[in-house]
């Protein structure tokens, strides 16, 4: 059994921190949490995922941009931080070609003034969040940790790529342990609205058509919540002092059956309007998890027709239908 640490979680009204920062609760830890709860999507969401998700766990809350180095180091000198969680980003594709310079502020220079915070107050590992999109198109599937990243197709993932450039050299200049997790495609009860898991079951609940991208071809390697969080609690208990891991399902499904798993949990058959992808989005997501089952022993177990249920469950609970 670890020993309980003080976790610093960082975008923990977030999705994935919300759910990891319950987690470490619940394992004994004590946990701080940092978000600035901005409105890129319904700050309310945010605040229930605080009020609601993290009800029984204890923690603390700040509301910081963790791009302001002086009040992130005022949170730093308040609490002796042992490990650092980091999942705040701005997350999204399709914004970026709107609000760059918001990728610019919250990924680079906010996971910059974190690194610097962790070497001067030394922390003992970080464990960081990155993206499947950091492969971009990829020439083959299923990706591996060593394949091509350095042609980016979306300021996004651009970005992503900077926070690992940019950790591996605190990890050297610094020694500082650090293990950056690229995620494919993450979804579950209290999942992001802007993700397709989401809109396709809001459409089906209230009637309402969708747009399916790509014609229908795409595909992506979906990862439900509960195995993310394992895997970044995992990353944090063994504390590798570099690496960079693939955390997915390892499948590539059609998003037609996504799509068709909405429909039948949610007991309505959506219209769909086939349109053209949007810029910036790949064709296809599909892991290679051989490092992070090698590394972690980790082994993702939830498939879409278990998880997708478990969300639109969660989606009429909350929202009351
Ligand atoms: N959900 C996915 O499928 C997925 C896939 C790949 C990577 N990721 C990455 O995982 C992490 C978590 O993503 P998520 O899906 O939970 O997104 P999310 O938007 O729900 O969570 C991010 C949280 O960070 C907070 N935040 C953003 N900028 C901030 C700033 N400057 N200061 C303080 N807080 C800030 C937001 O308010 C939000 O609560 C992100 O780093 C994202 O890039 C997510």
């Amino acid at each position: 059994m670890e020993k309980p640490r003080t976790i610093l979680v960082t975008g923990g009204a977030g999705f994935i921190g919300s759910h990891v920062a319950r987690r470490l609760g619940e394992l004994g830890h004590t946990v701080i949490i940092v978000d600035n709860l901005n409105d890129y999507y319904d700050p309310t969401l945010k605040q229930a995922r605080l009020d609601t998700l993290l009800a029984d766990t204890p923690h603390i809350f700040y509301q910081v941009d963790i791009a302001d180095e002086a009040t992130m180091r005022n949170v730093f000198e308040s609490h002796k931080i042992d490990q650092i969680c980091h999942q705040a980003a701005q997350a999204g594709v399709r914004y970026a070609a709107q609000a760059p310079l918001v990728y610019e502020h919250s990924n680079m220079r906010g996971t910059l003034v974190l690194l610097e915070l962790a070497r001067e107050f030394v922390v003992e590992n970080i464990v960081m969040a990155s993206s499947s999109s950091v492969y971009g198109d990829a020439a083959h599937y299923p990706v591996k940790e060593t394949d091509i990243t350095d042609q980016p197709i979306s300021l996004y993932a651009a970005t992503k790529r900077a926070t690992e450039l940019m950790a591996h050299s605190y990890h050297h200049l610094y020694n500082l342990p650090i293990t950056c997790l690229r995620y494919f495609t993450v979804y579950g009860p209290w999942g992001r609205p802007d993700m397709a898991f989401f809109s396709f079951t809001k459409a089906a609940l209230e009637g309402k058509p969708i747009d399916v991208f790509g014609q229908g071809k795409l595909s992506r390697d979906f990862t439900y919540i509960d195995d993310i969080v394992e895997g970044i609690v995992r990353a944090l208990e063994v504390r590798p002092p570099w690496a960079i891991l693939n955390l997915g399902r390892g499948k590539a499904e059609p998003l037609m059956s996504m799509i068709e798993c909405v429909e039948r949990a949610a007991g309505k058959t959506l219209t769909k309007n086939f349109v053209d992808m949007q810029p910036g989005d790949v064709r296809e997501t599909w892991a290679d998890i051989s490092q992070a089952r090698k590394l972690l022993g980790w082994e993702p177990k939830v498939n879409l027709d278990e998880g997708i249920p478990k969300f639109v469950e969660w989606y009429r609970e909350c929202y009351g239908i």
